[in-house]
């Protein structure tokens, strides 16, 4: 018996409740609205939210909640949900079919359950601590690939890469000369669950918030891959510099921020 699989199974039931409302909504005509320079929240992004919080305190009411687009107080429950509503919100609000919605639980610090849910492509991402990783029901693995020039890696970018140096691009420059791709799609989550399934080998970010992490570090974690702060110490999603990788990789890649790392502090 999977111990944390009640609470898998309704963080399974609202990414698809909230997953099929964006697909629904997609390409329609949506009220935007600019946080930032540069950082979009949709109508879809609230009513997504809404959509995952209700169903899960409906099935949990006495949990504590972390998610994007709203505060929630503070219960001092022993478990918390740490939820995106929709990873990918630029592509989401510009017709570019790549985003989803991510859901991971903590219990008492510690990642128990995650799901990432992309209703584009249909593909339904869990994981439950010791419990392995999954895509829609298949169990997963980090790929095999090494040493780093035969890599295909995954990034992305701050929204306020334009104003300050911590920005990414050294890094990204020292990882385009030394592996053999990289690729920006504009959704954390679908990097990491990418990582977890072997479809990437690696990926880093900086400025990254809990919600876009959660459930794909342990996704990555589960599928035998490692994820550490950019100097290779233990990760928490607290800490917005990650690195996963299918381990193999690993050290090739913390030793590569380091060197780019001065471009970057
Ligand atoms: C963003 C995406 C993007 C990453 C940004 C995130 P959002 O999340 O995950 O890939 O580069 O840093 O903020 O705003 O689409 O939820
Ligand atoms: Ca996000
Ligand atoms: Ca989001």
């Amino acid at each position: 018996m999977n111990t944390y699989n009640e609470f898998l199974q309704e963080a399974v039931t609202a990414a698809q409740i909230a997953g099929r409302y964006q697909k629904y909504r997609f390409a329609s005509v949506l009220n935007v609205e600019l946080k930032g320079d540069k950082d979009l929240v949709t109508e879809v992004d609230k009513e997504s939210e809404r959509l995952i919080v209700g169903h899960l305190l409906s099935c949990f009411p006495d949990h504590d909640i972390v998610a994007e687009e709203n505060v929630y107080a503070v219960k001092g429950s022993r478990f918390r949900w740490v939820i995106d509503p929709v990873d990918g919100t630029t592509n989401y609000a510009h017709g570019f079919p790549w985003f989803c919605a991510s859901i991971g639980l903590e219990m008492d610090g510690e990642l128990v359950a995650g799901v990432i849910y992309n209703p584009v492509y249909d593909e339904l991402f869990t994981a439950t601590k010791g419990e392995g990783a999954f895509l829609n029901g298949v169990r997963l693995s980090v790929s095999a690939r090494s040493p780093l020039k035969n890599t295909l890696l995954g990034t992305g970018f701050p929204y306020d890469c334009a104003t300050d140096p911590a920005n990414n691009f050294a890094s990204f420059m020292a990882f385009q000369k030394s592996a053999r791709g990289i690729r920006r799609a504009g959704a954390a989550a679908l990097d990491l669950a990418y990582v977890a399934a072997g479809r990437l080998d690696g990926f880093w970010e900086l400025k990254l918030k809990p919600w876009d992490v959660a459930a794909g570090v342990l996704l990555v974690r589960e599928a035998g891959g490692t994820v550490t702060t950019f100097d290779g110490s233990p990760y928490d999603i607290f800490n917005g510099r990650i690195v996963a990788s299918n381990g193999l990789i690993h050290d090739e890649m913390v030793a590569k921020l380091a060197e780019a790392a001065s471009g970057e502090s």
